[in-house]
């Protein structure tokens, strides 16, 4: 294991993949945890960026126990900074923050063409790094030495004469930093020595046989499906590893994308043997969302409707347990037994809860099933929370998860309803499922759906003008959003082909009764966000 120490970097949580992507189990911890309390024993740490500054009288500080402990130590920007500052190197503001592209020369060792530090063996002579930092150094500590250097920074890249020490200014865990993966791999495989045994295969049945464990012989789960990837790959696994004793659970809440329930009914149901129930409860959220603009009351309805639906359905498969064991002799004891409630829960979520700065502020509140249902009492059962997304995508298709499924687009649990700029009814649910099935199969048909990370249609709440044949009309419009996005915190609109544009235009225009314009929306995240609620 590698242990990542989080100052609070933004890009923390991507150096742990980018370990992961060399195979190298990584853990991130927050920089507050004390070396001395861990319950394994590195084989290398990384001291990850932040936003802070050494000077700051509130700066995260790390535990100076990391440089006793005889392990491959690699600083990270901050990191750099922070190791610095601990040995008595110097390390001084820069006028202005330095943001963007810069030119790695990497030092060769002993004179021309002799050799590089282990960190850039095989790299070549300069690379292209991304640099984002306000400090940086202007001294090394004592018994280092430079290994890397940009037009800014004579100190950007630093080692240690002996010990596996190593400092970076730049960025190796973002993709601007075109060979970053391979730094990364240096440390993690070559100069910490760590086997590439961190793989899918490995991760399923240690998992299965953790599930199994867990819930004992008769123990049951219930868990709630959405069609997401998360939620499929977790049901598949939890029907892996305990078969009927998993109860899925899919609420039909009148604002699932065109077809949905019908879809993942088959799919899950169908294809992959999951015990499902299907609960068509659009009425009752249709009903509580009639009148509701609000995007967060929209959300909270919806939430909350959830747990209601799903708490009776969780009741009623109880019910239909124990009726089951009493009629094959038992004396109902399934009572009692749902036990479990499973949770896609991903590892970013869990990574969000441990920062050392807590929680970060929630912009918009995602809903989430677990830890309400108090009542039900039901323990939590988070199979992926060791993953990432990526990781999540590899798992479903070693599970045999058809890849259109594997591959989808994220959709948000308060569905189409955050979609609807104005009051959710059933007829603009209609609207709206008609041009986002267009979009979506034409985006497929052009084979650009893998390269797009999310796409959706969006129904605006204006009416506006337009012409069809020799009349007038006065329809409602509809945007369309598709962006490209690493990780959902940042997100680039995407650049359509025209003549798909043109092509998806003229299909809603024509197709989609009640809809006469069709605009798309070039805002990236940050300013905007994804969605439109
Ligand atoms: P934003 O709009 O916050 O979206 O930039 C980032 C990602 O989160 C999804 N999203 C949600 N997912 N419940 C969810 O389960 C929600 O309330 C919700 N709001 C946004 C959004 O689709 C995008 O992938």
């Amino acid at each position: 294991t590698i242990l990542i120490l989080d100052f609070g970097s933004q890009y923390s949580h991507l150096i742990t993949r980018r370990c992961r992507e060399w195979n190298v189990y990584a853990e991130l911890m927050p920089c507050t945890q004390r070396l001395k309390d861990l319950n394994f024993k590195p084989k290398g740490i990384i001291l990850s960026g932040s936003p802070y500054s050494v000077y700051d009288d509130d700066a995260p500080r790390v535990d100076p126990e990391v440089f006793n402990l005889g392990v491959p130590i690699l600083g990270i920007c901050y990191g750099l900074q922070e190791m610095a500052w601990n040995l008595k190197g110097k390390v001084t503001k820069c006028d202005h923050r330095e943001y963007g592209f810069a030119n790695l020369q990497i030092s060769k060792i002993d004179g021309p063409n002799k050799s590089v530090d282990a960190l850039f063996e095989g790299l070549g002579d300069e690379m292209q790094v991304w640099m984002s930092h306000g400090d940086q150094l202007s001294a090394i500590p004592d018994d280092f030495h430079v290994i890397g250097t940009t037009n800014t920074a004579p100190f950007a890249a630093i080692a240690h004469n002996s010990k596996p020490w190593y400092g970076i200014q730049f960025h190796p865990e973002v993709t601007h930093s075109l060979r970053g993966k391979e730094v990364i791999g240096r440390f993690v495989r070559d100069i910490c020595k760590c086997n590439a045994s961190w793989t899918m295969e490995e991760f399923i049945g240690k998992e299965i046989t953790r599930i199994r464990q867990i819930c004992g012989p008769k123990g049951r789960v219930i868990g709630a499906v959405s069609g997401g990837v998360d939620s499929t790959v977790a049901a598949k696994l939890m029907h892996e590893a305990i078969g009927d004793r998993f109860h899925a659970i899919m609420v039909d809440n009148g604002v699932l994308r065109l077809n949905e329930a019908k879809q993942v009914h088959e799919m899950l149901n169908k294809d992959l043997g999951v015990n499902l129930t299907v609960v068509d409860a659009s009425d009752l959220f249709l009903q509580r969302l009639k009148d509701v603009e609000d995007p967060e009351q929209k959300r909270k309805i919806i939430g909350n409707t959830f747990i209601n639906v799903f708490e009776e359905e969780a009741t009623k498969i109880e019910a239909a347990a124990e009726e089951e064991e009493k009629k094959n002799g038992g004396k109902g004891e399934a009572k009692g037994r749902v036990e479990w409630l499973l949770q896609g829960t991903l590892y970013p979520d869990v990574i969000e809860s441990i920062s050392f700065k807590g929680p970060s502020a929630t912009i918009k509140t995602h809903h989430n099933v677990g830890g309400l249902l108090k009542d039900m009492k039901l323990k939590l059962i988070e199979p992926l929370r060791e993953l990432f997304k990526d990781e999540v995508r590899a798992l479903g298709r070693l599970l045999k998860i058809p890849h259109h499924l594997v591959q989808r687009h994220p959709f948000p649990g308060p569905g189409l309803a955050i979609r609807i700029l104005g009051p959710v009814t059933r007829e603009q649910v209609k609207i709206l499922q008609h041009a986002d099935s267009i979009y979506i199969e034409e985006i497929r048909k052009a084979g650009l759906y893998d390269e797009i990370s999310q796409a959706f249609a969006v129904l605006l709440p204006v009416k506006a003008v337009g012409v069809m044949g020799d009349k007038r009309t006065y329809e409602q419009v509809i945007t369309l959003r598709a962006v490209q996005s690493e990780d959902f915190m940042t997100a680039d609109w995407y650049v359509f082909p025209p003549e798909v544009l043109r092509r998806i235009s003229s299909r809603i225009t024509n197709e989609v009764a009640g809809i006469n314009r069709v605009t798309y929306d070039i805002s990236s995240k940050p300013p905007s966000t994804v969605e439109w609620l």
